[in-house]
């Protein structure tokens, strides 16, 4: 009988992979069953993310958790960004974590797992040229890293210090990995990395020079691969000619996210984001002229150290001006290893929190709007997922979330699809 793995995974689209890539490797040495009942697990892995301080008080909490219910023998293993900015501190503060392993370590899983208190936490380990065994939750679409580590320095963010050095991985890996993925029924890619079209930055071991632009282009020829994801862009990077390859190739969803964080300029500059608010403006402004119909999407952090009301109208302002279709914010969460954690200026809560909840209100009515004006529209949806019901999803294109009447025999289909009914955070629609 195969072992059984409970592998809960927060964080970001990377920990995801992580979880698949870490998935493979055990697989590889021997089969595990995928469990959702934590008591039937011979192992279990929390694969953390330490971005707010949230999530990282719940770890410990949850370790308990496991701890109560868990069979006696069942291994806990402690990975992600948590493991890489805590190490041993984690087995300090909770003995019954077997192993702990960096963000960056994914590929030693198999290592550690059968070795009381291993702990792998280095950021100088490269991983960019190695071939992980095959597993994926979703067959219809792949997820495929392009690069690993973060070379910027805003001075909110810990991901550096969790991830290390930013790595390209070479391009052929890229394309023959996600070859693999179309042959066993994929036909969208989501390319991942913490700064995509930073792209060809440094590569592991070879000469080769590639940017971003170019991979996308490389990719676009693979048969059977119809639709390309990518995430997360920086604006920084976004110069004119990779707009165009993203307005101009047809096998470029037309979704694109544009990580804000504040629309302060003098904010920004305190952030070490390397752009102005003008200058997010118009790459926004240059996506929307050359490629009216895509979505863009963003980050905004409120609170930031230093922000003042005239600061956080800047914010406000571009979210008026942009009108992002989707929208992720936060509260400024003091993290370790960062600059700005330093800073004597830091926001009183109550006020950021406010912040926010204007924030997202006016978010709320945008989205609204954009919405509604969808119904009777036609997409073409790749369906991707049954749901309960005799319903089956799928995403437009441009990133909507789609849900119809229908069987497994839409899997893996493009189909156009009308909107019958709209709601906040997806789509009814039928088949045309
Ligand atoms: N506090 C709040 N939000 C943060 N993010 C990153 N670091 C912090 C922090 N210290 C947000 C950014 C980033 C997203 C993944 O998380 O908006 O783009
Ligand atoms: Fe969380 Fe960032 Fe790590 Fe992703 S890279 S898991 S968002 S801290």
């Amino acid at each position: 009988m195969s072992k059984k793995l409970f592998i809960e995974t927060l964080g970001c689209a990377m920990n995801v992979r992580d979880s698949e890539h870490m998935i493979a490797e055990l697989n590889q040495k021997e089969p595990y069953e995928i469990t959702e009942n934590l008591k039937d697990a011979d192992l279990i892995i929390i694969n953390t993310c330490s971005v707010r301080e949230k999530p990282v008080a719940k770890l410990f909490s949850e370790i308990g958790v496991f701890n109560k219910h868990k069979k006696p023998s069942a291994k806990i293993g402690v990975t992600g960004c948590t493991a890489s900015h805590l190490g041993e501190e984690i087995i300090r503060r909770a003995p019954s974590v077997d192993f702990v392993l960096g963000a960056r370590n994914v590929s030693k899983i198999t290592e550690v797992v059968n070795k009381r208190h291993a702990v792998e936490v280095s950021t100088d380990f490269d991983e960019s040229t190695y071939a992980f065994g095959e597993y994926r939750t979703n067959t219809f679409k792949a997820m495929v890293n392009i690069s690993i580590g973060c070379d910027k320095s805003c001075t909110f963010c810990i991901v550096p210090a969790t991830r290390g050095d930013e790595i390209s991985i070479p391009s052929e890996l890229i394309v023959q990995e996600i070859k693999k993925a179309v042959v066993t029924g994929a036909k969208e890619v989501m390319l991942l990395g913490q700064n995509v079209n930073n792209y060809g930055r440094r590569f592991g071991s070879t000469e080769e020079q590639c940017d971003f632009t170019q991979l996308l282009q490389k990719i676009s020829k693979i048969e059977g691969l119809e639709r390309i994801r990518f995430t997360s862009p920086h604006p920084l990077h976004m110069d004119d000619t990779f707009i165009q390859e993203f307005a101009s190739n047809p096998k470029i969803c037309k979704q694109i996210h544009v990580p804000l964080q504040s629309g302060s300029t003098s904010l920004l500059k305190e952030m070490k984001r390397g752009y102005t608010k003008e200058n997010f403006i118009n790459r926004c402004e240059k996506i929307r002229t050359l490629c009216p119909e895509a979505t863009i999407s963003t980050d905004i952090i409120v609170g930031f150290p230093g922000e003042s009301d005239a600061d956080f109208e800047d914010t406000m302002d571009v979210l008026e001006q942009v009108r992002f279709e989707q929208l992720f914010s936060f509260k400024y969460s003091p993290r370790p290893h960062t600059e700005a954690a330093e800073f004597d200026n830091q926001i009183d809560s109550a006020v950021a929190g406010a912040r926010l909840t204007r924030l997202q209100a006016r978010h709320t009515e945008i989205l609204d709007e954009i919405m509604d004006a969808q119904l009777d529209a036609v997409h073409k949806v790749y369906f991707d997922e049954l749901k309960p019901n005799g319903r089956v999803s799928g995403r437009s294109d441009d990133g909507k979330l789609f849900f119809v009447q229908g069987s497994e025999e839409l899997l893996g289909k493009i189909v156009d699809v009308k909107v019958i009914k709209t709601s906040r955070g997806a789509l009814d629609g039928v088949l045309v």
